[in-house]
Formats: structure tokens, sequence, C-alpha cells
């Protein structure tokens, strides 16, 4: 499919069907999002794969019980990796880099996933702490965003976007 196709026509998807994920497409996802541009190419992030349970059960809580999360066939978790990142750019690379490294990992991962014909969702509603606490993430750790991975099961509609104008400004944001 063309590239902007592609973006244009994925959607945030939270109905799955079936309940495993073929590994050979998961370890697209992977090389994808290893590709991405990082701060200094550090790649200051890690990325939990979650597909048991248990494990889903204990994301689905702590992600304020969200449901459609515990039927994904799987569940990827980035995190910052907040003190690779400082021990290059200090305060910086803690609280901006860190986080813009696994944010752009993510976005890779939820185009990789639409260009394999699977559907996503991302999720930034969780408790920090719950999710650190269900996945054991060692300190310095943040979990940045979920991605719940599966065959779509639902075809939502494409939602309305704000105008090009209000997004872009030529030159200075105000005059
Ligand atoms: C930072 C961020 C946080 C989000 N958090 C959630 C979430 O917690 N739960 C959810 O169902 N969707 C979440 N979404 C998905 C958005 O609701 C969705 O991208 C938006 O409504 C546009 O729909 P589309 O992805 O189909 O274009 C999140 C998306 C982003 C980028």
């Amino acid at each position: 499919m063309d590239f902007f196709e592609l973006i244009r026509d994925r959607r945030s998807v939270r109905s799955y069907r079936g309940t495993k994920l073929d590994p050979s497409k998961i370890a697209l996802i992977m090389e994808a999002v290893r590709a991405a541009p990082s701060a200094g190419n550090l790649q200051s992030y890690r990325v939990a794969v979650v597909e048991e349970p248990k494990l889903k059960n204990g994301l689905v809580q702590a992600a304020g019980g969200q449901q459609f999360l515990g039927s994904a066939p799987a569940l990827l978790v980035f995190f910052a990796d907040l003190e690779r990142s400082a021990a290059r750019y200090g305060d910086r690379g803690r609280a901006l880099f860190a986080i813009q490294d696994a944010t752009v990992a993510a976005a890779y991962a939820q185009l990789a996933v639409a260009a394999l014909g699977l559907a996503a969702c991302w999720v930034g509603a969780f408790s920090d702490d719950d999710v650190a606490r269900v996945l054991a993430a060692p300190p310095g750790f943040r979990p940045v965003a979920m991605l719940s991975i599966g065959n779509a099961a639902e075809a939502p509609r494409r939602p309305a976007r704000r105008r090009i104008e209000a997004l872009f400004k030529h030159g200075r944001l105000k005059p």
C-alpha cells in the first residue's frame, strides 16, 4: 500500500479477533522499531512484549480498566531508559530525549503494525507506577506508551482532524 494511504487509513482499533500473533510479524515490528531515529543514536528505550494473560490483566488494571487491552494478542509497552540518555545528555536526556526516543519507537511500531495488515491502539492513560510494577521495570525506566496489537475485529470510521491552518504556521507562531 502507498505510504500516504497507509498513514491516512490507519485507525485505532480496540477490538481484536484471534489469540496469537505470527512471531515473524512481531519480528518485523521489532526491526522497524530498531530503525527509528533516536537522540545520539543511543536508542534510550526498552520494549516489553506482553502476551501472558496474567501480565495483560495487570496492565488492564494499570490502564484504569481499559478492557480491550486484555483481548489483544500482544501488548508492546515502551519504556524510556532515562539514565541511558542522561549519561550523555544530562537533564535534557532524562527529561526529553529518552521520552522522545521511546515515543518515536512506538510511532514506528504503530505504522509497522498497519503495514503488516494488523491493527493497534496507542494507550497512554495509565499509572506509570502500576505499569512499572506489573512489568518489574528497573529504576530509571519510565513507561511512555502501550500498543495493543492484533487482527482487527472492527473498522472504526476516520475521526475528524483539525484544519491544516490550525496546525501549521509559516515562520513565527505569533506575529
Ligand atoms: C498519546 C496518546 C495517548 C492515547 N491514549 C489512549 C488511551 O489511553 N486509550 C485509548 O483507547 N486510546 C488512546 N489513544 C488513541 C487516540 O484516542 C486516537 O489516536 C485518536 O482518537 C485518533 O484516532 P485514530 O488513531 O484512529 O486516528 C491515545 C493516542 C495517543 C497518541
